[in-house]
């Protein structure tokens, strides 16, 4: 997805519409047959997410810790979202998610979605895949979301915040119902040892206790010196300026309106939900979020 941002020729913006239950563009779901029938192989890691959640943080993590050591070169020369192909992305003119797949060299293979679990194909379940799932607080999640879907051509226009607060609650966003993705896949994971479920806010708090959590999930065992080398490496400031994490190469952006390291931070939503809308938001969430044991913080 190289690209030379004067060229760049911004494509129309999507149109939102309900996919078996589920608020998506064409973009997601113009590969749907090709995409249920991936064969998996046992030792592919998945990456699931709902959009916003730290997805790219996790997929970064993941790439140093399988091959920083051994692939010096891949670090410097191959964007992150390559690195780690969007399994169900189809843009015209770019090659589709699963075929970017098919072609990775590396073993094993890291792969991204934003499908809620029911959407997962089946053979991640029947190859019995490790499944990473990272979530984030819902009111930092929509405010993330926003800021993206203003400068990310490919996603339906973000309209004003007011509109948007209300469609995330709604689930009229790409992906759907955070509500529904969270839930959906915390339920998996009470019957799937092969999921690991993750906390961005976690994450932010201490990101050497979540990679430790990380790797004996995986089997990984770094040593001491790498894991720091790591821990350091993946901090916001870092990804922020290294231009094979930060996305200033993806052709489908406009960073005349935002960057894709925007804040990186637990709260931010402070800044955008008004008392208002803070009292609503709640109360919405009260009547959707009814399972205790699951607690996302919107503060640190
Ligand atoms: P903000 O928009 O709140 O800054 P995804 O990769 O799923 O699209 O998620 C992007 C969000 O994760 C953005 O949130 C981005 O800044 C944040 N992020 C990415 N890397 C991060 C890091 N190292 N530390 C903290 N946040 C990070």
């Amino acid at each position: 997805m190289s690209f030379d941002p004067d060229q760049m020729e911004l494509p129309s913006r999507p149109e939102l519409f309900d996919f078996r239950g589920v608020s998506m563009t064409h973009f997601f779901t113009d590969n749907w047959e090709n995409v249920q029938n991936f064969k998996a192989r046992p030792d592919d890691v998945l990456i699931a997410t709902y959009p916003k959640a730290g997805t790219t943080w996790v997929s970064y993590i993941l790439d140093l810790l399988y091959f920083g050591q051994t692939s010096p070169e891949r670090q410097t020369s191959v964007p992150i979202y390559e690195r780690v192909p969007f399994l169900e992305l189809i843009v015209p003119k770019f090659v589709p998610g699963l075929d970017q797949v098919e072609r990775l060299p590396t073993s094993p293979r890291l792969i991204k979605t934003h499908f809620p679990v029911q959407f997962v194909p089946k053979s991640f379940w029947e190859q019995n895949c490790k499944i990473i799932y990272v979530a984030r607080n819902a009111k930092d999640n929509m405010v993330s979301y926003f800021h993206f879907d203003s400068m990310a051509m490919i996603e339906p226009d973000p309209g004003d915040w007011n509109n948007y607060f209300q469609r995330f609650m709604q689930g009229k966003v790409v992906t759907g119902s955070w509500y529904d993705h969270v839930n959906g896949w915390w339920k998996k994971k009470q019957t799937s040892p092969n999921v690991h479920y993750m906390f961005y806010e976690d994450l932010v708090e201490d990101t050497g206790r979540e990679i430790d959590k990380l790797c004996s999930f995986l089997g990984l065992s770094p040593s001491e010196d790498e894991r720091k080398r790591i821990t350091g490496g993946v901090q916001f400031d870092k990804m922020k300026k290294n231009n094979m994490t930060n996305y200033s190469t993806h052709a489908r952006m406009d960073f005349k309106t935002g960057s894709f390291m925007r804040k990186g931070r637990v709260g931010d939503w402070k800044n955008h939900f008004t008392v208002a809308q803070n009292e609503e938001f709640d109360e919405d969430y009260k009547k959707k979020m009814k399972d205790p044991t699951l607690q996302l913080r919107t503060d640190l």
